[in-house]
């Protein structure tokens, strides 16, 4: 049986396959990101550069030779590629777990088409196995995290982490996801908070995802 790992890695090498050449290319951070990195640079696709969502993702582009540009410098986006923390059939994710959320979502917001990359594990009916992340200013962190207690969850502190703004993560458990939208705008309404890992504003077009039974291609599923 596959594992979690080759799973990703199948996904990632089917979406290089929507990539077009002499384009950019928003790209996300997670390890199923760093596969369909490698798998880009092995298909020898020239693209015109990528937009990235996180200093290891830059770190991995460089590794592989392929260009990066900032989004200021590209005037609209094609396509994004990223992974989730976990997806539903609307296509509406939890992502975060890497702590790129912000990035993640300014640049998927930029891009025409959003196409997650993920293993089966990733798909859920219900969003809300995993915790939201919740992204912070550090001086707001106490007061936020009481908000999010009022509106249901349990938060925690990522400990020993700051993201790529200088701001720290509220890890938020048991929040009820029956109208994630509405969470979505909830949470952000908080002052403090800068961002959190919701994507129902803008869900994926398409998910690829590895599963033990081939790959599959999917669309939102109303
Ligand atoms: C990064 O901040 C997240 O949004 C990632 O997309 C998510 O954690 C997926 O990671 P893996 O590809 O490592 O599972």
């Amino acid at each position: 049986m596959a594992t979690q790992d080759e799973l990703k890695r199948q996904a990632a090498q089917k979406a290089v396959e929507y990539v077009n050449e002499n384009e950019y290319l928003g790209i996300g951070t997670g390890s199923t990101v760093y596969f369909f990195i490698e798998a880009l640079a092995q298909s020898k696709k020239q693209i015109k550069g990528a937009v990235s969502t996180s200093a290891l993702t830059s770190e991995t582009l460089k590794k592989f030779g392929i260009p990066e540009v900032t989004l200021n410098e590209v005037n609209g986006l094609p396509l994004y590629i990223d992974g989730a923390d976990e997806i539903n059939h609307l296509l509406q994710m939890i992502k975060g777990g890497g702590g790129a959320l912000l990035n993640e979502k300014i640049v998927a917001s930029a891009a025409e088409k959003f196409i997650c990359i993920a293993d089966e594990s990733k798909y859920t009916s219900r969003l809300g196995h995993v915790s939201l992340p919740v992204e912070v200013t550090p001086n707001a962190r106490s007061l936020v995290a009481r908000r999010l207690l009022k509106l249901g969850g349990e938060p925690e502190l990522r400990l020993g982490f700051t993201s790529d703004h200088g701001n720290q993560i509220l890890d938020v458990a048991n929040l009820n996801f029956d109208e994630p939208i509405k969470m979505e705008d909830a949470i952000n309404k908080i002052p403090g908070v800068v961002e959190n890992g919701l994507f129902t504003h803008h869900p994926a077009d398409l998910l690829v995802l590895g599963c033990s039974d081939g790959i599959k291609v999917l669309t939102a599923r109303v």
